[in-house]
């Protein structure tokens, strides 16, 4: 059996012309432009890259980008003011602090100072809890994008078990967060998980959140289960490869998701839905960002 591969490119372009309408919306009826505030501090090059994505992706959708770069050697003083200008500045609706942030600023303190509502990460307690509670928040982006990418190719979650690789608070716990709120069962495995390969086996649908290249191998796969790839890791020959061994896996799942052009681009593109929503008036209602036809790859 072959995998059908559930294409990141494809998605996130529909994606992004869901945000891209939504934006026309916002300003022809409100004449708002939503606006993403970027702070990178230093010069880490992967964070680089993603960054420039994240401005390219907003000038596709029609949203106002502001990259805000600073030295590494800013302190964290420093930038819990330009967050304070930031969160105090009513034309920007989205704030995002780009990690890992330099070992001298502790992350927490930064993110609790982004106001949950321009938190468009996701990252905040107050958006981390509302999740948990299943209230209305804004998702972190690349669980939301492994969840949306599902369920885009057409596979129902309800009744099913998920088994999520991985326990951070970016990817793994929101990811079973939000399975579960499909109605899925959900097992969350960690490095201390006793015969994880075991436990992998019995997933109707696999997240692979590990962070470490071909980790998951084609005798941790069920026949015909759902493997979605989280896992972004530069190899020794400068390629990037998924924290999924592919070519073997993709022999026994149903549906697999390639890295590149997977969930990294979906976490993308579902950042450009949480800005959009960040700028819609309360009474703005549902913006049409559900998925509307199933893909069949
Ligand atoms: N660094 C790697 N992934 C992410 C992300 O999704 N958001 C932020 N802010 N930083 C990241």
């Amino acid at each position: 059996m072959s995998a059908k591969i559930i294409d990141g490119k494809i998605l996130a372009a529909e994606v992004k012309s869901c945000a891209a309408q939504a934006v026309r919306f916002l300003q022809e009826r409100y004449g708002i432009t939503p606006c993403l505030a970027v702070l990178l501090v230093g010069d880490d090059p992967a964070s680089q890259v993603y960054v420039r994505g994240k401005a390219n992706d907003c000038e596709a959708c029609g949203i106002e980008s502001r990259v805000i770069r600073l030295p590494a050697g800013t302190t964290q003083a420093e930038l819990l003011a330009r967050l304070g200008t930031l969160a105090a500045d009513s034309a920007v609706h989205g704030i995002l602090v780009q990690l890992p942030l330099p070992r001298h600023i502790d992350p927490a303190a930064v993110i609790e100072a982004i106001p949950p509502e321009k938190d468009v990460d996701g990252f905040t307690p107050v958006n981390a809890g509302r999740l948990l509670n299943g209230e209305p928040c804004f998702a972190p982006c690349t669980p939301a994008g492994c969840l949306r990418m599902i369920e885009a190719a057409g596979v129902d979650l309800d009744g099913k078990h998920a088994v999520v690789v991985g326990r951070s608070n970016i990817v793994g716990k929101p990811a079973a967060l939000l399975l579960m709120q499909k109605n899925a069962t959900v097992t969350v495995c960690h490095s201390h998980t006793r015969d994880l390969a075991a436990v992998c086996r019995t997933a109707d649908i696999l997240i692979a959140a590990v962070g470490k290249a071909r980790f998951i191998t084609a005798d941790m796969v069920k026949p015909g289960a759902v493997v979605i790839d989280v896992g972004i890791n530069r190899g020794a020959d400068g390629k990037l490869h998924g924290d999924v061994d592919f070519a073997p896996v993709s022999e026994i799942a149903s549906y697999i998701t390639p890295v590149p052009g997977g969930v990294g681009l979906m976490t993308r593109a579902m950042l450009m839905l949480n800005t959009v929503q960040a700028a819609a008036p309360k009474t703005a209602g549902d913006l049409g960002f559900s998925v509307k036809n199933p893909v069949r790859f």
